[in-house]
């Protein structure tokens, strides 16, 4: 198959969070399992620009309709980890991506819908027939639309639409009137089983419009898939869902297992692996130097925890959890930022109470060669999300031996399996969770962990090298995508709606 993901991030070239794991890690093992896969991102200034490869523009500029004008476009290619990857950039709509970050400014949807209808332009002009155009999140959800409305009449019309929402907290919203910059009428589109939002009816949604003009609809977990199918946790789309569930999955998220790697991990003071945790113990030392942590007991358990300081993380219960630890006995290790300034504040204040403190530091920017540390250095890893539509940190965490003390919430359910949970095989139990999202339920899981670190060292390593041997690659739900795509291309023949 010819697999063109359009998407807003991709690691390690452009990283804010899970969503740029999961488009470098699916499309590595789409490739490797012999499809053709490209990737198309906007060109932004804040990349790292160093991992890419051959980095060139294309002789011939792309022109693509926005604002009721035509805009130049210069296309860059190169190749990131193996995979080709074309760039967009504006030419003379310059500041567009050009503002030191991703996300974040006031014109956020307009900017991801310039994309959105710039990719498609891009795969018309350049005369490109693949066979799965797949987008993700709300920022390029405006492809499926834009795909059947706009690109079909005019001749793009190889492909079938996969679209993934990683998280349905984000959906992307905007007076209908914004849909005329992109070249769509609002008054067609601004209908209850088209665009516009369950709610706010001069509004459209653009993860609706993903989901009603897509032949294939995944989210990243199979509980996620079925929270947001009631009303409770449906964030609005509930019913949206419900009415499109024949072409609506749930597929857990995978890991790349090569750059989660501790026995080839460029980051780490020292590799190891799940036959010899030497290194491991090297790492925790690293760690607390690194910080100016107290390293006189080596076996005071050290909790990590590497995050976005966003609500649905249950950023009261982290902070919580700082102080449980230390009250255990512990040290707690936090490396996180937030894009809400009340959240970063409060992060800050407690960072500053504890900035000469012997067993807690908390490092409040995005930090990726600390986050490998980190995993790496930690016993344990906390994860008390409110909701969690996958969570790769968990994953991530037990590829690197420190336990997750999670909550049992969308993917974490898939995943994280507590080791006393006698109703689950003993191979699949990993982890310490709770179910409520209070701190009763936090404490009670850190506390099990806890008793069993400083109870036995015996069965402790035991978990640890249980969990580094977990099969976490992205393998098997990459063959459910392939099966999906199969599907799409040998079946419809019309758009689903
Ligand atoms: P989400 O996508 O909701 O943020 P995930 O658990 O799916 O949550 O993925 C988060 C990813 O972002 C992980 O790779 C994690 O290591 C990384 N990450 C989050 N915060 C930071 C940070 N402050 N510094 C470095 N990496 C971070
Ligand atoms: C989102 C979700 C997270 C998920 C990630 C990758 O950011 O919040 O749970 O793991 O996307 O799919």
């Amino acid at each position: 198959l010819y697999v063109v993901h359009i998407a807003a991030e991709m690691a390690p070239v452009v990283k804010v969070g899970g969503l740029g794991d999961v488009v470098g890690g699916l499309c590595k093992e789409l490739q490797r399992s012999g499809h053709l896969v490209e990737i198309i991102l906007p060109k932004y200034d804040c990349m790292n620009y160093d991992r890419i490869k051959g980095l060139r523009a294309l002789d011939a500029e792309m022109h693509s309709y926005f604002d009721g004008q035509l805009y130049n476009n210069k296309i860059w290619v190169g190749t990131v980890e193996g995979l080709p990857v074309y760039f967009i950039e504006p030419v003379h709509h310059g500041r567009l991506f050009r503002r030191g970050k991703i996300y974040g400014d006031h014109d956020d949807f307009k900017r991801f819908s310039f994309f959105s209808r710039a990719a498609l332009e891009f795969l018309h002009q350049s005369g490109k027939k693949p066979d799965i155009i797949h987008c993700h999140d709300w920022h390029t959800a405006f492809v499926a639309p834009l795909y059947w409305d706009v690109f079909v009449p005019k001749g793009l019309n190889s492909a079938r639409i996969c679209f993934t929402c990683h998280n349905y907290e984000y959906q992307g919203t905007a007076p209908a009137s914004e849909l005329s910059s992109c070249g769509l009428d609002p008054h067609r589109l601004n209908k209850p089983d088209r665009l516009q939002d369950n709610k706010a009816h001069d509004r459209v949604n653009l993860v609706k419009g993903g989901i009603v003009f897509s032949n294939i609809v995944t989210t990243v977990s199979p509980t996620y898939a079925q929270q947001l199918q009631t009303m409770e946790d449906g964030q609005g789309l509930d019913s949206t869902i419900r009415s499109q569930s024949h072409k609506f999955f749930g597929i857990l998220n995978g890991i790349d297992t090569d750059t989660w790697n501790p026995n080839t991990d460029a980051h780490l003071k020292a590799k190891y692996n799940a036959s010899d945790l030497q290194g491991k113990s090297k790492n925790k030392d690293e760690l607390r130097k690194k910080l100016g942590l107290s390293s006189t007991h080596p076996r005071m358990p050290l909790v990590g925890c590497v995050t976005r300081l966003v609500p649905h993380k249950g950023v009261s219960l982290i902070r919580h959890a700082i102080y449980r630890t230390l009250e255990m006995g512990g040290q707690f290790v936090l490396l996180g930022s937030s894009p809400i300034p009340e959240i970063q504040k409060e992060f800050e204040n407690v960072a500053r109470h504890f900035q000469y403190h012997d067993h807690v530091r908390l490092i409040l920017t995005y930090d990726e060669p600390l986050s490998h540390l980190i995993y790496a250095a930690s016993d344990m890893f906390v994860i008390p999300s409110i909701f969690e539509p996958c969570g790769l940190t968990p994953m991530i965490a037990m590829r690197y031996g420190a336990i997750p003390i999670a909550r049992k919430t969308g993917g974490i359910k898939d995943s994280v399996f507590d080791v006393d949970d006698d109703k689950v095989p003993y191979e699949l139990r990993n982890g310490f969770t709770f179910l409520k999202a209070d701190e009763q339920g936090l404490d009670n899981a850190l506390e099990r962990a806890f008793k069993l670190y400083q109870g036995s060292h015996q069965s402790w390593d035991q978990l640890v090298q249980k969990d580094m041997n977990m099969d976490f690659s992205w393998k098997p739900s990459a063959e459910k995508f392939e099966e999906l795509y199969c599907n799409a291309v040998g079946r419809a023949k019309r758009r689903n709606i």
